[in-house]
C-alpha cells in the first residue's frame, strides 16, 4: 500500500480567500479531502498532509518521511524560486517527488520561472489549478507501482 507525503508551502492555507482569480476558490481543506478519498477509495494508499508557513518545518517534515512513506508532492509556494535548503533536503532524502503548482508560473512574474526545486524531483505538474493535486497523485502512485 503506498504511502505518499503531500507538502504545501507558505500561503496555501489562505487558498479560498487568496487571490481567487489566481488560485480558484476551493480552500486547502476542501483539496486536501478530494485528495485523501481519492487516495483511499481509488488508489488504495494513504494520504499524510502537512501545510507550513515555515520553511523549517517542511524540511523537517521531508527528513522524517525517509522509511515512512514511498513519495511525497510538494507545492512549495514561493520556497520554489529561491529554498536551496528545501531542494537539498529532497535530495538527501531522494524519494520520487512531484512539484505541483496551481496557477501557470511561467505566464507569471518573471520570478516565478525558475524553480530551484525542479532539477532534483521526478516531475511537475503547473498551471491546471487544484485538479493538478489529483494528476500529481495519480502519476506518482503509477510511478510507484512501476518502480
Ligand atoms: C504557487 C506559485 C508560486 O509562485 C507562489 O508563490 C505560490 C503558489 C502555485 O501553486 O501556483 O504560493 O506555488
Amino acid at each position: 500500500m503506498a504511502s505518499v507525503l503531500l507538502l504545501n508551502g507558505p500561503n496555501l492555507n489562505m487558498l479560498g480567500k487568496r487571490e481567487p482569480e489566481i488560485y480558484g476558490s476551493e480552500t486547502l481543506e476542501d483539496i486536501v479531502g478530494r485528495l485523501k478519498k481519492m487516495m483511499e477509495e481509488e488508489l488504495g494508499g494513504q494520504l499524510e498532509h502537512v501545510q507550513s508557513n515555515h520553511e523549517g518545518v517542511l524540511i523537517d517534515a521531508i527528513h522524517q518521511a525517509k522509511g515512512v512513506h514511498d513519495g511525497i508532492i510538494i507545492n512549495p509556494g514561493a520556497f520554489t524560486h529561491y529554498s536551496y535548503a528545501i531542494r537539498d533536503a529532497l535530495a538527501s532524502v531522494a524519494l520520487p517527488t512531484i512539484e505541483i503548482h496551481m496557477s501557470n508560473v511561467h505566464a507569471r512574474e518573471e520570478f516565478r520561472h525558475h524553480s530551484v526545486i525542479a532539477p532534483i524531483v521526478s516531475g511537475q505538474i503547473v498551471g491546471l489549478g487544484s485538479d493538478g493535486y489529483e494528476w500529481a497523485l495519480q502519476a506518482l502512485v503509477r510511478k510507484l507501482k512501476n518502480s
